[in-house]
């Protein structure tokens, strides 16, 4: 399989890189910009990307790459940040903007020059995503410019002879026009990639590294019914069989029919699943407990001390199972961002257990990938395509104190909202119901009521990172409102959160 390595300068967005190259079928990989030469070497790439990053390439501590790099012989793609260091390491000048008008940020009228290879195809004016300070004043020898602005008028450079090009602009970001074909015309004709990154292809492969690596060990698995661990699960199950024991532990958390739903979808599969029942376990732990973060504490602590008591009941395991994808794997060899919401999963389990290793077989995927694959492996449309669910559950989605009474009007509320969006078949990124700690007058019959208030929340989103409320439309939000105040006791009153992300998330707690 050929590989396009992408060096990380500290970008806003490098995931993005990496996505549209591998949405063109062209495996990448990303990595720290001082990759030593030797492993850029072994990576054997059919073509090189630099990343954006904050820096100016000028400053004493700006981020550098191994100039081996430039003696590879493989075609090199410098954006914005990646492309100043490029013309600078190869003897061009940087500077900073000298008056404002010649900083560029945002969309930007830009005339391409479709005799480079960069652009073919694509010649002509155009709107690229800039974001820059610094500009390149001096090209360097052998390079020629390729596209420029009102205010820049080295937006783009090539060396077509030896395969370097530079654009000061954002390729991999929407707003840039014609950005998809740009790294297309890179990938396909200058690189020569073949297009050979496919889910079958690295099914295989995941399956055959595996088998390698487990051997004849056994391997224990926390899966909770979401898809990344469901699809490692298939994975797993359908490299080393029998070895493999799926442990589920339902926390009473989960929404309505789930956890009888999880075990139907995974019992029958030869999974040696095991599901341990510690409703009553979580409850008690969380009586009284109001602040999120901490309900959020005892949740994790407590699924990880379940989960090392069976895993020592297991016994002889050697290798731990997580499901951690490619997101998670990138952001976590970046700086430290504040903790809004300090997250719970399956994948974030005990290093206290003894096991020789940890396996995550998904690190290398993005989560569109990791449900492609559930589907090359055979697993049910509904599951592979399932929304997210936080790792504690209801727990969050009930405000204030939880109590068995609480989660189960909430859950026959849910039950209600998803019933009706399915049926009305709208499609939005996430949707649920909260209960709130809102108690409210009403008039029901011809009586008083003083009850509960449920909020529905529906949000579209790509990343989760930010998140759109949904325009459902009033109809539905009507039925689902008079189907939850007549079916649920104790809820007289059904609130629609109009707020995105940011300024709220997309819990509530
Ligand atoms: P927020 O509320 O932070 O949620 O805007 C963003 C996305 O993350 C999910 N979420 C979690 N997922 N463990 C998870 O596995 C957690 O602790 C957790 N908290 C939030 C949330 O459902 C949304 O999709």
């Amino acid at each position: 399989m050929q590989k396009v390595l992408i060096l990380d300068f500290g970008g806003q967005y490098n995931q993005l890189i990496a996505r549209r190259v591998r949405e063109q079928k062209v495996y990448c990989e990303v990595h720290p910009h001082d990759m030593p030469l030797e492993e850029i070497r072994r990576f054997d790439p059919i073509g090189v990307i630099f990343t954006g990053g904050p820096g100016s390439v000028y400053l004493p501590d700006a981020p550098k790459v191994d100039p081996g790099v430039f003696e590879l012989g493989v075609p090199i793609l410098g954006i914005c940040y990646g492309c100043q260091l490029m013309a600078q390491m190869l003897g061009g000048r940087v500077t900073a903007a000298q008056d404002d008008s010649a900083r560029e940020y945002g969309k930007t009228p830009t005339a391409l020059d479709g005799g480079c290879a960069l652009f073919a195809g694509l010649g002509g004016e155009s709107v690229t995503w800039m974001s820059h300070g610094d500009y390149m004043a001096a090209v360097p020898a052998g390079f020629r410019l390729a596209a420029h602005s009102a205010a820049c008028p080295t937006a783009a450079i090539c060396d077509e002879a030896r395969g370097f090009y530079g654009v000061q602009f954002h390729p991999e970001v929407e707003h840039t026009e014609r950005g998809r074909g740009m790294l297309r015309n890179f990938l396909y004709g200058i690189c020569r990639a073949a297009g050979d990154w496919t889910m079958a292809d690295y099914k295989a492969q995941a399956i055959e590294a595996v088998r390698e690596k487990v051997g004849n060990g056994r391997a224990l698995l926390a899966l909770s019914g979401g898809v990344d661990s469901s699809v490692a699960a298939a994975l797993m199950s359908e490299a080393i069989g029998e070895r493999l024991v799926c442990v589920f532990v339902d926390h009473g958390l989960m929404r309505r029919n789930e956890g009888d739903e999880v075990e139907a979808a995974f019992s029958k599969r030869e999974l040696n699943f095991i599901r341990v029942n510690a409703q009553e376990r979580f409850l008690s732990r969380l009586a009284g407990v109001e602040e999120p973060e901490r309900k959020r504490k005892i949740i994790g602590e407590e699924f990880i001390r379940v989960f090392e008591e069976v895993a020592h009941e297991v016994g002889a395991v050697d290798f731990l199972v997580q499901g951690t994808i490619y997101p998670d794997v990138i952001e976590s060899g970046q700086g430290e961002a504040a903790v809004i919401k300090s997250h719970h999963n399956v994948g974030g389990l005990p290093d206290c257990v003894d096991f020789r290793e940890i396996l995550e077989p998904l690190r290398l995927l993005f989560k569109d990938e990791v449900r492609q694959l559930g589907r090359e492996l055979g697993l049910p449309e509904a599951l592979v395509s399932r929304q997210p669910f936080p790792g504690p559950g209801l727990a969050i989605r009930v405000i204030g104190a939880v109590t068995k009474e609480k989660l189960d009007t909430l859950r026959e509320a849910d039950a209600i909202f998803r019933e009706e969006m399915s049926r009305a078949g709208i499609a939005a990124d996430q949707y649920f119901a909260a209960l709130t700690n809102l108690r409210s007058v009403g008039v029901m019959g011809d009586g008083r009521s003083y009850d509960r208030a449920i909020a529905l929340r529906s949000v579209q989103t790509g990343d989760f990172m930010t998140a759109d409320f949904s325009r459902l439309p009033w109809e539905l939000l009507e039925t689902v409102s008079v189907r939850i105040v007549n079916e649920v006791r104790g809820v007289n009153r059904v609130l629609y959160d109009i707020t995105s992300k940011p300024p709220a998330t997309v819990e509530y707690e």
